[in-house]
Protein backbone atom coordinates (compact mmCIF):
# COMPACT_ATOMS: atom_id res chain seq x y z
CA UNK A 1 0.00 0.00 0.00
CA UNK A 2 1.64 3.34 -1.07
CA UNK A 3 1.62 6.08 1.46
CA UNK A 4 1.21 9.03 -0.99
CA UNK A 5 -0.81 8.15 -4.77
CA UNK A 6 -0.53 10.99 -7.25
CA UNK A 7 -3.36 9.36 -10.24
CA UNK A 8 -3.30 11.65 -13.18
CA UNK A 9 -2.95 14.40 -11.19
CA UNK A 10 -2.64 18.33 -13.47
CA UNK A 11 -2.75 21.56 -11.78
CA UNK A 12 -4.21 24.01 -14.39
CA UNK A 13 -4.08 27.69 -14.30
CA UNK A 14 -5.48 29.38 -17.19
CA UNK A 15 -5.32 26.77 -19.29
CA UNK A 16 -1.46 26.13 -18.64
CA UNK A 17 -0.76 22.80 -17.22
CA UNK A 18 1.19 23.79 -14.54
CA UNK A 19 1.31 20.13 -13.15
CA UNK A 20 0.75 18.02 -15.82
CA UNK A 21 -0.93 14.19 -15.83
CA UNK A 22 1.72 12.79 -13.02
CA UNK A 23 1.48 9.58 -11.51
CA UNK A 24 3.36 8.84 -8.33
CA UNK A 25 3.52 6.42 -5.91
CA UNK A 26 5.15 7.62 -2.38
CA UNK A 27 5.56 4.46 -0.09
CA UNK A 28 6.16 5.29 3.78
CA UNK A 29 9.61 5.58 4.71
CA UNK A 30 10.27 6.91 1.27
CA UNK A 31 13.26 10.05 1.15
CA UNK A 32 12.43 11.17 -2.09
CA UNK A 33 14.48 14.34 -3.73
CA UNK A 34 12.89 16.16 -5.91
CA UNK A 35 15.14 18.14 -8.80
CA UNK A 36 14.49 20.08 -11.73
CA UNK A 37 15.04 23.32 -13.68
CA UNK A 38 13.02 26.22 -11.92
CA UNK A 39 9.39 26.87 -13.04
CA UNK A 40 8.77 23.33 -13.60
CA UNK A 41 6.51 22.95 -11.27
CA UNK A 42 8.33 21.33 -7.69
CA UNK A 43 6.65 23.78 -5.32
CA UNK A 44 3.37 23.29 -6.87
CA UNK A 45 3.90 19.43 -6.52
CA UNK A 46 5.03 19.92 -2.89
CA UNK A 47 1.59 22.27 -2.46
CA UNK A 48 -0.98 19.43 -3.96
CA UNK A 49 1.23 16.80 -1.82
CA UNK A 50 0.41 19.37 1.63
CA UNK A 51 -3.62 20.26 0.16
CA UNK A 52 -3.10 23.62 0.03
CA UNK A 53 -4.25 23.28 -3.60
CA UNK A 54 -6.02 20.75 -5.49
CA UNK A 55 -5.71 18.47 -8.45
CA UNK A 56 -7.59 20.39 -11.33
CA UNK A 57 -8.11 16.85 -12.28
CA UNK A 58 -6.76 13.59 -10.95
CA UNK A 59 -6.97 12.56 -7.68
CA UNK A 60 -4.32 12.43 -4.56
CA UNK A 61 -4.89 9.50 -2.26
CA UNK A 62 -3.49 9.54 1.18
CA UNK A 63 -3.52 5.97 3.34
CA UNK A 64 -6.15 4.77 0.53
CA UNK A 65 -8.23 7.57 1.02
CA UNK A 66 -8.66 10.58 -0.81
CA UNK A 67 -7.08 13.93 0.13
CA UNK A 68 -11.06 15.55 -0.65
CA UNK A 69 -12.33 13.17 1.96
CA UNK A 70 -10.15 14.61 5.31
CA UNK A 71 -10.75 17.28 7.33
CA UNK A 72 -7.62 19.96 5.77
CA UNK A 73 -6.93 21.13 8.98
CA UNK A 74 -6.03 17.18 10.29
CA UNK A 75 -4.28 16.24 7.16
CA UNK A 76 -1.57 19.24 7.54
CA UNK A 77 -0.74 18.08 11.06
CA UNK A 78 0.05 14.98 9.21
CA UNK A 79 1.65 16.13 6.00
CA UNK A 80 4.29 19.41 7.22
CA UNK A 81 5.30 21.47 4.46
CA UNK A 82 8.53 24.20 4.68
CA UNK A 83 8.13 26.94 2.39
CA UNK A 84 11.09 27.92 0.14
CA UNK A 85 10.79 31.31 1.19
CA UNK A 86 10.24 31.11 5.48
CA UNK A 87 7.41 32.40 6.51
CA UNK A 88 7.16 33.50 9.97
CA UNK A 89 4.12 35.54 11.81
CA UNK A 90 3.68 38.51 14.44
CA UNK A 91 6.10 39.54 16.02
CA UNK A 92 8.41 37.34 17.90
CA UNK A 93 9.88 34.08 17.41
CA UNK A 94 8.11 32.33 20.56
CA UNK A 95 4.47 33.18 18.85
CA UNK A 96 5.74 31.07 15.99
CA UNK A 97 7.01 28.43 17.98
CA UNK A 98 3.54 28.39 20.61
CA UNK A 99 1.31 27.97 17.93
CA UNK A 100 1.83 24.48 16.90
CA UNK A 101 1.26 23.72 20.62
CA UNK A 102 -1.74 25.80 20.57
CA UNK A 103 -3.87 24.82 17.38
CA UNK A 104 -3.27 21.28 19.10
CA UNK A 105 -4.35 22.51 22.36
CA UNK A 106 -1.50 21.53 24.46
CA UNK A 107 0.46 22.77 27.01
CA UNK A 108 4.01 24.28 25.75
CA UNK A 109 6.85 21.48 25.29
CA UNK A 110 10.03 23.21 26.56
CA UNK A 111 12.24 20.05 26.27
CA UNK A 112 10.96 19.59 22.83
CA UNK A 113 11.73 23.49 21.86
CA UNK A 114 15.45 23.27 23.73
CA UNK A 115 16.25 20.16 21.90
CA UNK A 116 15.46 21.49 18.66
CA UNK A 117 17.04 25.04 19.19
CA UNK A 118 19.67 23.30 20.20
CA UNK A 119 20.15 21.02 17.24
CA UNK A 120 19.81 23.39 14.82
CA UNK A 121 22.29 25.97 16.46
CA UNK A 122 19.55 28.45 17.42
CA UNK A 123 20.22 30.18 20.78
CA UNK A 124 18.02 29.70 23.50
CA UNK A 125 17.12 33.43 23.98
CA UNK A 126 16.05 33.55 20.27
CA UNK A 127 12.15 32.91 21.34
CA UNK A 128 11.76 36.73 21.84
CA UNK A 129 13.67 38.06 19.31
CA UNK A 130 12.00 40.34 16.78
CA UNK A 131 11.07 37.98 13.21
CA UNK A 132 11.99 41.14 11.87
CA UNK A 133 15.78 41.02 12.62
CA UNK A 134 16.68 37.86 11.97
CA UNK A 135 19.04 36.74 9.03
CA UNK A 136 17.35 34.59 6.14
CA UNK A 137 19.28 31.40 7.47
CA UNK A 138 17.95 32.06 10.94
CA UNK A 139 14.49 32.28 9.51
CA UNK A 140 14.87 29.02 7.14
CA UNK A 141 16.09 27.10 10.44
CA UNK A 142 12.98 28.70 12.83
CA UNK A 143 10.67 27.57 10.38
CA UNK A 144 12.19 24.62 10.27
CA UNK A 145 11.61 23.81 14.25
CA UNK A 146 8.25 25.20 14.13
CA UNK A 147 7.30 22.43 11.39
CA UNK A 148 9.77 19.80 13.41
CA UNK A 149 7.93 20.43 16.90
CA UNK A 150 5.45 17.85 16.49
CA UNK A 151 6.87 14.72 13.84
CA UNK A 152 5.42 15.00 10.75
CA UNK A 153 3.97 11.88 8.69
CA UNK A 154 5.25 13.13 5.59
CA UNK A 155 7.85 16.21 5.53
CA UNK A 156 7.68 18.19 2.73
CA UNK A 157 11.00 20.62 2.56
CA UNK A 158 11.43 23.25 -0.53
CA UNK A 159 14.84 24.45 -1.03
CA UNK A 160 14.82 24.67 2.81
CA UNK A 161 18.82 25.20 2.81
CA UNK A 162 19.08 27.71 0.37
CA UNK A 163 20.50 30.27 3.02
CA UNK A 164 22.46 28.37 5.08
CA UNK A 165 26.27 28.01 4.86
CA UNK A 166 27.07 24.56 4.73
CA UNK A 167 27.95 24.15 7.88
CA UNK A 168 24.45 24.74 8.66
CA UNK A 169 23.30 22.61 6.06
CA UNK A 170 24.84 19.41 6.75
CA UNK A 171 23.51 19.93 9.98
CA UNK A 172 19.57 20.13 8.85
CA UNK A 173 20.46 17.30 6.65
CA UNK A 174 21.66 14.82 9.45
CA UNK A 175 18.33 15.75 11.09
CA UNK A 176 16.18 15.35 8.30
CA UNK A 177 18.12 11.86 8.04
CA UNK A 178 17.60 11.11 11.31
CA UNK A 179 13.76 11.96 11.77
CA UNK A 180 13.41 9.43 8.14
CA UNK A 181 15.35 6.61 10.42
CA UNK A 182 13.15 7.24 12.82
CA UNK A 183 9.74 6.92 10.19
CA UNK A 184 8.76 10.49 8.50
CA UNK A 185 8.59 10.11 5.11
CA UNK A 186 10.19 13.13 2.92
CA UNK A 187 10.19 14.92 -0.16
CA UNK A 188 12.71 17.44 -0.30
CA UNK A 189 13.02 19.52 -3.64
CA UNK A 190 16.70 21.26 -3.68
CA UNK A 191 19.00 22.80 -6.26
CA UNK A 192 21.51 20.89 -4.81
CA UNK A 193 22.81 17.98 -6.84
CA UNK A 194 24.73 16.75 -4.38
CA UNK A 195 22.40 17.25 -1.91
CA UNK A 196 19.82 15.66 -3.33
CA UNK A 197 21.80 12.15 -4.28
CA UNK A 198 23.39 11.74 -0.55
CA UNK A 199 20.32 10.46 1.12
CA UNK A 200 17.54 9.86 -1.29
CA UNK A 201 16.44 6.16 -1.65
CA UNK A 202 14.29 8.07 -5.06
CA UNK A 203 15.46 10.68 -7.10
CA UNK A 204 12.33 12.15 -8.80
CA UNK A 205 13.21 14.79 -12.27
CA UNK A 206 10.52 17.27 -13.10
CA UNK A 207 10.38 19.22 -16.27
CA UNK A 208 7.61 21.14 -17.85
CA UNK A 209 5.12 20.11 -15.03
CA UNK A 210 5.77 16.22 -15.87
CA UNK A 211 8.20 13.52 -14.34
CA UNK A 212 11.09 13.30 -16.58
CA UNK A 213 12.72 10.33 -14.48
CA UNK A 214 12.02 8.43 -10.95
CA UNK A 215 15.59 6.77 -10.08
CA UNK A 216 15.88 4.79 -7.09
CA UNK A 217 18.92 5.22 -5.60
CA UNK A 218 19.14 2.63 -3.03
N1 LIG B 1 -0.83 29.81 -8.38
C1 LIG B 1 -0.24 29.95 -9.56
N2 LIG B 1 -0.89 30.59 -10.55
C2 LIG B 1 -0.32 30.73 -11.76
N3 LIG B 1 0.90 30.26 -12.08
C3 LIG B 1 1.58 29.62 -11.14
C4 LIG B 1 1.06 29.43 -9.83
N4 LIG B 1 1.98 28.76 -9.11
C5 LIG B 1 3.03 28.55 -9.93
N5 LIG B 1 2.79 29.06 -11.16
C6 LIG B 1 3.66 28.92 -12.33
O1 LIG B 1 3.84 27.54 -12.50
C7 LIG B 1 5.15 27.22 -12.88
C8 LIG B 1 5.77 26.29 -11.87
O2 LIG B 1 6.00 26.99 -10.67
P1 LIG B 1 6.70 26.31 -9.40
O3 LIG B 1 5.92 25.13 -9.00
O4 LIG B 1 6.88 27.38 -8.39
O5 LIG B 1 8.09 25.84 -10.01
P2 LIG B 1 9.46 25.46 -9.30
O6 LIG B 1 9.20 25.31 -7.85
O7 LIG B 1 9.87 24.18 -9.96
O8 LIG B 1 10.42 26.56 -9.60
C9 LIG B 1 5.87 28.54 -13.02
O9 LIG B 1 5.83 28.90 -14.37
C10 LIG B 1 5.05 29.48 -12.16
O10 LIG B 1 5.16 30.79 -12.62
MG1 LIG C 1 9.98 26.31 -6.23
Amino acid sequence: MSLLEFRNVSFENGGNAIIDNISLSIESGDYVSVIGPSGSGKSTLLKLCSHLISPTSGSIVYKEKNFIDYDPTKLRKSIAYCFQTPYLFGDTVIENIRFPFSIRNLRIDQKRINELFTMFYIPADYLNKDVKILSGGEKQRIALIRTLLFKPEILLLDEVTSALDSENTKNVEEAIVSLNREGTTVLWVTHNLEQSRKCANKLLTIEGGKIKSLEVLR
